[in-house]
């Protein structure tokens, strides 16, 4: 129970210290994943691989991470990069404001410390996109500086050794294992050490069912010795995804479809997606919110039936998008940020995954025949 443990951190014995080490580095190198972040001490490989895995899952990561690494082998090169080619490297991976505080990041790399990634902590941490956690995995991973780096894992482990019930949604508990972290961290190998235990949280300290019988550190576990690992580590829940309706335009014009970017700032900011407007409950007719804020910007859309409804959930938001169709006169002028795209040119576009559903919902469509060059309601 609780989520509050006010116990001031107890400095662990220096035996207890020096097992831990010895155990998890001895399992580290017998057990640690070939990952292709782990190839070479690379500070902007490091980088890239930290910011891609914010959020997003390791298998997930690899493909994404090599093609990145492919395509901008460089700080220099992806400095040099067009937003929109970096975006389109980054699409299917979500969370784009992760890829847009990189290029930033990167650019100032090589306008202000010439490329090199710095390795001075302050100036590594006032890097856009570089929070505590990424700050300390750069430093500890490429320049060997015992620094720490505490993600979910890491938080998942240090709770549960200790047998902490802070809880890991907090900035004071952040501090906390921060601190614990530091008095573990051994100076000859700071960087092994930090992935070690992110590699334990990852395959033996799971969130759910820990392989404890498998731990190389089962024995200095208080969890384990109290049997309350599944209780830990303990997170007083995020709020749930808030729900917001929309409505999606499959706008057409001959054989073009219409994209509209996203308001640079909030959710999917500076993103093309499909011309989306949030809706009413009681909306009277399907797509008629749309058709009416198109009608507000000087555009006549003809609204055609609904094409189907699908679900989104994000961060802070689930999207229930119903997904219309429509036809758009060629001759009106579009507002700035629309465009007119060929139907058979939207895979060039770096499209968020919501509405790639939608374009597949619509390429899927039982009434659609094949192909591309519609032009016309179906
Ligand atoms: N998750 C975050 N950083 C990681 C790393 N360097 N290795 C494995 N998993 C990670």
């Amino acid at each position: 129970m609780g989520g509050k443990d006010h116990r001031p951190i107890q400095a662990p014995e220096e035996d207890w210290i020096q097992a831990v080490r010895e155990k998890l580095l001895d399992w580290y190198d017998r057990n640690r994943r070939d990952l292709p972040w782990r190839e070479n001490k690379d500070p902007y490989r490091i980088w890239v691989s930290e910011i891609m895995l914010q959020q997003t899952r390791v298998d997930t990561v690899i493909p994404y991470y090599e093609r990145f690494m492919s395509l901008f082998p460089t700080p220099g090169e992806l400095a040099a990069a067009e937003e929109d080619e970096v975006i389109k490297a980054w699409e299917g991976l979500g969370y784009y404001s992760r890829a847009r505080n990189l290029h930033t990041a990167v650019k100032e790399v090589v306008e202000t410390y010439g490329g090199k990634v710095p390795d001075d902590p302050a100036a590594v941490s006032r890097l856009k996109g570089v929070g505590p956690y990424t700050a300390g995995a750069i430093l500890s991973i490429a320049y060997n500086r015992p620094v720490p780096a505490v993600d979910g894992n890491v938080f998942r482990v240090l709770s549960r050794w200790f047998a902490l019930r802070d809880d890991v949604t907090r900035t004071s508990t952040r501090r906390k294992f921060e601190e614990l972290d530091r008095l573990l961290i051994p100076e000859d190998r700071p960087g092994d050490f930090n992935q070690a235990l992110m590699e334990l949280g990852a395959l033996i300290c799971t969130p759910v069912s820990p392989a404890c019988a498998d731990c190389p550190v089962q024995g200095e576990c208080q969890a384990h010795h109290d049997g309350i690992q599944a209780e830990l580590p303990v997170k007083t829940r995020g709020k749930p995804p808030v729900p917001v309706r929309m409505t999606f335009g499959w706008i057409m014009n001959g054989t073009r479809v219409l994209l509209q970017r996203r308001p640079s700032e909030g959710l999917l900011g500076g993103m093309w997606g499909l011309p989306s407007v949030e809706t009413l409950p009681e909306e009277p007719v399907p797509g008629g919110t749309l058709r009416d804020h198109w009608a507000g910007l000087g555009l006549d859309l003809e609204l055609g039936a609904v094409v189907g409804e699908l679900e989104h959930v994000f961060s802070h938001r689930r999207w229930f998008v119903t997904l219309v169709q429509g036809l758009c006169p060629a001759e009106e002028s579009l507002p700035e940020d629309c465009r007119w795209v060929e139907e058979n040119e939207l895979e060039r576009y770096a499209l968020p995954n919501v509405y790639r559903k939608a374009v597949r919902m619509v390429w899927d469509h039982p009434h659609r025949s094949h192909g591309f060059h519609q032009g016309r309601l179906f």
